[in-house]
């Protein structure tokens, strides 16, 4: 099990308050941890800052640059051609719920969605609410459905996806890693199958629109919108060492343009544009950006993607946190592959420790398949709550329950509908991981009554 580490993890941790208390934080797809250099400049910004496009005074055009700049640093990130594509939410969750509620005056009576068993409640629920509770008010039938996944091997069936697509299909939602079986999708294929739908959209391209929910995707791998060819893709930066209450969506710029705002109110207004009769709205991205936005958490937030580049040392010529130089694509390329690479061995290294308990069921991807760097298991006899308890009580953060993917854990036929799941950042150790795995095998040793 020797592998050279990808990036030196001692350098990244040198970052983390939450190191000196010896915490094993291990619940890493639930929310990451926050670095000290995040929050000094969370401090250093609020003697400065003011309202964004709301003031003439210097601090307000600084804050404005400063919040405008962090559009660009999410583009470049994630390759979106430009900071029009992007829109800034509280979470994941908000972001899905914006492309339901811009598409609901859309759909036309006997369409129909499709998703997966696989997904988070977040890129369902909104989708059941839309096609059972929604749509029925304004008389319209819309079917919601749901491909199926394959037990053992945590694949999504793409055979089972694509006879539920048809030229009804307005939208295909997927995610691009299942935070419980940490299973990665084949979104190439899934594009391949959305485009051949036949359904024709209201600005008459034929194809069935792909939305991504990268919550579990985005923190470990490489995202390029364009590469991808995805028209929505999500993700919150919660789960990448920032603050809570940022998400991001990226759309295609011509979905945005064409389609009605989220929510309505300040700023997403053009300057002077209201009358009794007519509202024009502000230009891209401005458009989707209603009332006072999260604007440190979301200078913070993309100073986070900075930060990274220089905690896993992908460029050793330059100091990226703190700048708003563009940030090229091979700098955040290596970063990625970096922190995959790490987070991938210390997967590994769980899952290979792991199958060696008694009783223990891995679920999802299987040992020796590359997975999301999670890993959710039962063992038979122990409830997974007090697995997680007895975990906490060895110093072992883990989170017990259905993770919000409530479906793929009735579908298996888990009773309780719940398990038990520890997760990595790249800030773990391989002695996290032997800590966590020890602590799972004493946890379990007790007695079965
Ligand atoms: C796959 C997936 N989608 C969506 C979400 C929701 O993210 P948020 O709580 O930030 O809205 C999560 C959070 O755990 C997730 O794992």
């Amino acid at each position: 099990m020797d592998e050279t580490p990808t990036l030196d993890v001692e350098r990244v941790r040198a970052s983390f308050d939450f190191v000196g208390r010896g915490r094993i934080a291990t619940n890493n797809a639930a929310s990451t941890q926050l670095p000290r250099e995040l929050l000094q400049l969370y401090a250093e910004l609020v003697p400065q800052y003011e309202n964004v496009h709301r003031g003439q005074s210097d601090a307000s055009a600084l804050t404005t640059a400063r919040f405008e700049a962090s559009y660009d640093t999410i583009a470049q990130w994630i390759c979106a051609p430009n900071r029009r594509t992007i829109s800034i939410h509280r979470k994941t969750t908000e972001a899905i719920n914006l492309v339901m509620y811009t598409l609901l005056t859309e759909f036309r009576d006997g369409d129909n969605v499709v998703t997966t068993m696989m997904e988070h409640n977040s890129d369902y629920v909104p989708w059941y609410a839309l096609c059972r509770e929604i749509l029925p008010r304004f008389g319209r039938t819309v079917e919601c459905r749901i491909a199926r996944f394959d037990h053992e091997s945590g694949e999504l069936d793409l055979g089972h996806l694509a006879s539920l697509v048809d030229d009804r299909t307005k939208l295909v939602c997927c995610t691009g890693a299942s935070n419980f079986l940490g299973t990665k999708p084949p979104l190439a294929d899934i594009r391949r199958i959305a485009d051949g739908s036949g359904y024709r959209q209201p600005n008459g391209e034929i194809c069935s629109r792909l939305l991504v929910d990268a919550a579990q995707l985005m923190p470990s791998a490489l995202i390029d919108v364009r590469a991808m060819d995805v028209d929505y893709l999500a993700f919150s930066f919660h789960k990448f060492i920032a603050p809570l209450g940022v998400g991001v969506l990226y759309a295609k710029e011509h979905l945005r343009e064409d389609s009605l705002p989220f929510l309505y109110g300040g700023d997403m207004i053009a300057e002077g544009m209201v009358t009794p009769d007519h509202v024009g709205y502000n230009v891209l991205p401005w458009k989707y950006s209603a009332g006072t936005p999260n604007i440190l958490g979301v200078i913070v937030s993309a100073q986070a993607m900075r930060l990274a580049i220089d905690l896993v040392g992908a460029d050793p010529s330059k100091t990226w946190f703190r700048s708003a130089d563009p940030i090229p694509r091979r700098i955040v390329g290596s970063t990625m592959s970096r922190i995959g690479d790490y987070t991938a061995s210390l997967t590994r290294r769980a899952v290979s420790s792991l199958t060696r308990v008694p009783g223990l069921r891995i679920h999802g991807v299987p040992a020796g398949v590359a997975r999301a760097p999670l890993v959710a298991f039962t063992v038979d006899g122990h409830d997974p709550f007090e697995i997680a308890r007895a975990l906490n009580d060895r110093g072992v953060e883990s989170r017990a329950g259905c993770h919000c993917a409530t479906l793929a854990h009735h579908d298996l036929g888990l009773d309780p509908p719940a398990s038990c799941r520890i997760s990595f950042s790249f800030y773990n150790t391989a002695e996290d991981v032997d800590r966590a795995v020890e602590a799972v095998g004493q946890a379990v040793s007790v007695p079965v009554r």
